[in-house]
This record gives C-alpha cells, sequence and structure tokens, in this order.
C-alpha cells in the first residue's frame, strides 16, 4: 500500500429483506430499508491508482460507463479533479442476481475514499457506495448489515458474523445476464404493480422481525420472514405491466425443496434477488444435508458454497 495505490476486496451480499423500489429522488434513495448478509467468498478486487489520465479496465463497455459516471460522481462531491486508474476483477459471474454492483461499487469506494478522502467515516462510506447501486451502500461492512432510511439514507453492521456463523449455498441456475437490470424493473414495479404500495406499507414490520430473530439467532423465525419478504417483492414484480418473471423452472424447484427440508427438520430457507439464483442459508450442521438434497434439482448448473462473512479488506 502506498499514498498513490491501493487494492480493496469487498465482498457480496443478499439482503433477507428486501430493498425493492427508489423514494424517487437521485442517488438511489431507497423506498424501503433492508437486510442483508455478506457472502465471504463472493467478492470483486478493485485497485486504483492515482494517475495522469482516466482509465478502467476488467469491465464490459456497459460497466464500464457505469463506474466511469460514478467516478465522476465522486470526484464532483468532493471537488476533486485527480483522474484515477481502475483495475476491476470479480470471482463470481456479474449481472446475473449475485450483486456483483454490490460488491464492485463498495470496492471502488472504500478504494476512491482511502485514497482521495481518508477522514470520511463508514457511514459517510455508505452512502458513497449507495450512489452506484442501492445494495452497494451494504457492502461497505460484513456480517449482519441493515439500511437505516434517512433522507441520505446509509447501511450500519448489526452482527458481526462470527456471532452467528450461518452458511451460504448459491444455487446457479441461470449463467447469462438476467431479464432486466434492477433498476429499470424497480421503476416498472413501483408504475404498474397494483401490489406495490402494500409492499412499502408492510415492510417496517418485517424489517422488525428480521432484527429480532438474528438477535436471538433465531433461524426459524428468520426463515420465515425472510421467504415471506422475498416472494412479497417477486410478487410486486410478477404483477407489473409487463411483468418481471426472472424465475426459472430449477428456482422453483429448489423453493420447494427447501421447504420439504425445513418441514422435515432440516435448518434451511430460500432467498433470492432479481434474477434466477437461488441463495439457501443453512446452519452449519446441516449443510451436507442440503448439499446432497440439491443433486436432485435439474437445471443448476453450479452450486457456490460460502458462509456469512465478508468484511472488506484494504491492502
Ligand atoms: O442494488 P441494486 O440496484 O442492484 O438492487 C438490488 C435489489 C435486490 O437485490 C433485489 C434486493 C436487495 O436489497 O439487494
Amino acid at each position: 500500500m502506498s499514498d498513490t495505490s491501493v487494492t480493496v476486496s469487498a465482498a457480496a451480499n443478499i439482503a433477507l429483506i428486501k430493498y425493492w423500489g427508489k423514494s424517487g429522488e437521485a442517488g438511489n434513495q431507497p423506498a424501503t430499508a433492508s437486510l442483508s448478509i455478506g457472502l465471504e467468498h463472493l467478492r470483486t478486487t478493485t485497485s486504483v491508482t492515482l494517475s495522469g489520465q482516466d482509465s478502467i479496465e476488467g469491465l464490459d463497455d456497459k460497466a464500464t460507463s457505469r463506474l466511469a459516471g460514478f467516478v465522476d460522481d465522486f470526484r464532483d462531491q468532493f471537488n476533486i479533479r485527480q483522474p484515477v486508474s481502475i483495475t476491476t476483477e470479480n470471482n463470481f459471474p456479474t449481472a446475473s442476481g449475485l450483486a456483483s454492483s454490490a460488491s464492485g461499487f463498495a470496492a471502488v469506494t472504500l478504494a476512491l475514499t482511502h485514497l482521495l478522502q481518508p477522514d470520511l467515516d463508514d457511514r459517510g462510506k455508505s452512502r458513497i457506495a449507495r450512489r452506484g447501486s442501492g445494495s452497494a451502500a451494504r457492502s461497505i461492512f460484513g456480517g449482519y448489515v441493515q439500511v437505516v432510511l434517512s433522507d441520505d439514507s446509509y447501511a450500519e453492521p448489526i452482527m458481526p458474523a462470527s456471532k452467528w456463523p450461518l452458511d451460504v449455498l448459491v444455487a446457479v441456475t441461470q449463467e447469462d445476464s438476467k431479464s432486466m437490470g434492477s433498476s429499470e424493473a424497480m421503476q416498472l414495479t413501483a408504475a404498474t404493480s397494483p401490489v406495490y404500495d402494500n409492499w412499502v406499507a408492510s415492510h417496517a414490520a418485517d424489517m422488525e422481525i428480521a432484527r429480532v430473530a438474528i438477535r436471538d439467532r433465531d433461524f426459524l423465525r428468520l426463515a420465515e420472514v425472510s421467504e415471506h419478504n422475498c416472494l412479497k417483492m417477486h410478487g410486486t414484480m410478477m404483477t407489473s405491466r409487463p411483468p418481471v418473471l426472472y424465475w426459472k423452472p430449477a428456482t422453483i424447484a429448489i423453493i420447494h425443496l427447501a421447504q420439504q427440508l425445513r418441514a422435515g427438520g432440516t435448518r434451511v430457507f430460500f432467498t433470492i434477488d432479481a434474477g434466477a439464483q437461488v441463495k439457501l442459508i443453512c446452519e452449519p450442521n446441516d449443510t451436507q444435508t442440503v448439499i446432497r438434497a440439491l443433486e436432485s434439482v435439474e437445471g443448476i448448473s453450479r452450486l457456490i458454497e460460502t458462509r456469512v462473512g465478508g468484511d472488506p479488506i484494504i491492502q
């Protein structure tokens, strides 16, 4: 590490209580709070070097221009002119509902602020990351994290992973890009779904149940509210016009499997973001049972095994 260059690894996160919808203002101000877990092994590694000229390496054209806009916005906020060279790499598929934007914008935020705004606190960093993507506000931290709604919403850690070390399995059921990006899908949902207003109105109650369940390490309570919140979010998407239906047949097969396993006493529950992949959260004693059960499901191209964690690493 030097004063002119830094490398940061930030982890993806998955929301158990989802952010879905914006409050209309600029900068990805969320319409709902959210609560997530960091994913220890799904990471973006980003290096930033102060240089004579801007450059970005490691992303496709669309992601490159989104990141360039984010860097310009960051410099405008702090009245900085410094050009930067950025190289970035994900160790998991991008744009397929695996939250690469969360780890990506968190990593670049931590690198830029380390070099150019070293006195900024974590709340300030989270707010900057949010401007890149709403879920990135949470990837500034590892473990159990919540977004607090305010005029300028931000995330904060609620419990370290070590206090409740759950496993996470990511069942990849679609390798190519999802059918619609989350910002576009959120806008469509808010404008056309007849159940969107109820989604927003009932959200704070789900947050409270999940916070208590995490505090008490109450797996079954967290399972019930997380699955409910996930299905309610997808309900708003499916009832949009035109409908947004991300799921594949394997997505539905895994939902059924998780519910059957839990009814039989295996501690597992599912959640699904804007995409077809299913994330299964398991008590570590039951993880192998879930892995074996997944072998019977057709259409899973990959199974990524990880756990709650994801503290950022700055080198
Ligand atoms: O951060 P975005 O704009 O990709 O939106 C994320 C939306 C969900 O993943 C579906 C939910 C969430 O809270 O992460």
